[in-house]
């Protein structure tokens, strides 16, 4: 299995492009199932689970090409098996995704149920929830969820529905089926994150009829049939977020380019009050600081957006843990995501976990991490492991960085071109 080698100590300089966003690519990918016509993505990030959603696609008989430009041209025409087998959904749950457009253009779907998944249980009870809400008929068995309509009816129905907790994938469910149903639907707790807003401005383009989408209530008229359209995936908040948390740490000047500040207020925030430069700038944004010995750890809770993202949960703890000062962090949306917590202490970190809450006890300016070999255990742990080996003194090596490349397109790649000493090892 693959690592990466990294050894600390280097500032990060130049400028680099942020990719698609993962968390945007996956629902449109699932979105061109809503039409015969052909769908082309643009700006689609080079990554495994979007590779595992094309394979998924590919597996229903719909034809998908990707060249060497971002560019994914989409054909559902073909689609014959409406299904996602537990083989694909097991390695990626986003897969739960196909549920909502299978459903509203076959009336049929049989999607295996995600399974649990490092960071938390993460049921799919709302999805089910919501879509029998808009008339479906969904049965679990044999680890699958059997979604047919009732007799007699061809599609699905509006509905208002407010899910108990506010769900993103669940949100880009309901609103890729409500596109087709009959009538209005309208989700009253919507999630609005910026990947939801992008997923709904795709759907305008194929012709739905959407408004509200990035608030916290979206209302959808369904129309008979959706056409084709072309879409630029939006750009990695995430991605963006994490290259501002290394660069805090480690120091320097970076440009980030088709980053959007606006989609990471609450971050930039944080980081701005710790004492790291970030502007907006045509095209991107620049931050700039002079490292982590001179910045002010941050307490954070993670919540929905526009909060704090718990995506940037294990990235900024990192920065914390060689900033001045103690900072709490605590997590609200998932029951155990603090797998990046050891791994850290391994390097030197000072942190203590009581339930959901994380105190770091910041490096005083002396004392820095030391490199070791650390394992990756989640997505956004990888890169907060990544980080801390950029800072750590001598030789990091991060092991089962696979968990990386499920959301990282290139970013070793990236950090080897602003300077840093790292590199890929077999
Ligand atoms: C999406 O996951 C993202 N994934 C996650 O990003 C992200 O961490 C998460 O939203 C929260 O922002 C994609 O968009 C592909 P939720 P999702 O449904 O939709 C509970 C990454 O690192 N819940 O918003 O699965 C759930 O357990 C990944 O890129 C239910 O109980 O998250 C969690 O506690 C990790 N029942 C909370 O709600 C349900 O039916 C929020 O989950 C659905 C959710």
């Amino acid at each position: 299995m693959d690592k990466l080698l990294i050894r600390g100590g280097r500032p990060l300089h130049g400028d680099i492009a942020i990719s698609g966003a993962k968390n945007a690519a996956l629902p449109e990918l699932c979105a061109a199932l809503l039409t015969a016509e052909p769908v082309v993505l643009h700006n689609v990030p080079r990554l495994q689970d979007v590779a595992t959603m094309l394979k998924l696609i590919r597996n229903m008989g719909v034809t998908a090409e990707r060249d060497d430009n971002g560019m994914v041209s989409i054909n559902a025409g073909g689609l014959h098996t409406p299904e996602a087998p537990y083989e694909l959904v097991k390695t990626m749950r986003a897969s739960v995704l196909a549920l909502g457009p299978l459903l509203a253009r076959f009336g049929r779907a049989r999607v295996s149920l995600p399974g649990g998944c490092a960071i938390g249980s993460r049921p799919v009870d709302q999805h089910i929830k919501g879509l029998q809400a808009m008339g479906a008929e969904i049965v679990v068995e044999h680890g699958y969820m059997i979604a047919t309509l009732p007799a007699g009816r061809t599609r699905l129905k509006g509905a208002r529905i407010t899910t108990d907790m506010v769900t993103v994938t669940g949100t880009e469910n309901f609103l890729m089926a409500a596109t087709l149903a009959e009538g209005e639907t309208i989700l009253e707790n919507a999630a609005q994150e910026p990947e939801i807003a992008d997923l709904a401005e795709m759907l305008i383009a194929m012709g739905a009829r959407i408004e509200g989408h990035g608030t916290s209530r979206i209302r959808i008229q369904g129309v008979d049939a959706l056409h084709g359209c072309t879409h630029a995936v939006v750009a990695d908040r995430i991605e963006a977020g994490t290259f501002l948390c290394a660069v805090a740490a480690t120091g320097g000047d970076v440009l980030l380019r088709h980053a959007r500040a606006e989609h990471l207020d609450a971050v930039v925030e944080k980081l701005q009050e710790a004492g790291v430069k970030i502007a907006p700038v045509e095209g991107g944004m620049r931050v700039m600081s002079a490292g982590a010995a001179k910045l002010k750890a941050q307490g954070f809770r993670t919540t929905e957006y526009p909060g704090f993202p718990t995506d940037m949960q294990a990235q900024f703890m990192a920065l914390n843990c060689v900033a001045h000062g103690t900072a709490a962090v605590t997590e609200t949306i998932f029951e155990n995501r603090f797998m990046h917590v050891n791994e850290l202490v391994r390097l030197g970190a000072r942190i203590q976990v009581d339930g959901r809450v994380a105190i770091i006890e910041g490096l005083d300016g002396t004392a820095r991490l030391s490199g070791a070999a650390v394992m990756a255990t989640d997505l956004r742990a990888s890169a907060s492991l990544v980080i801390a080996g950029l800072v750590a003194e001598g030789e990091t090596v991060v092991e089962r960085i696979y968990h990386l490349d499920r959301g990282y397109d290139r970013m070793e790649a990236k950090l080897r071109a602003l300077g840093a000493d790292i590199e890929r090892i077999e």
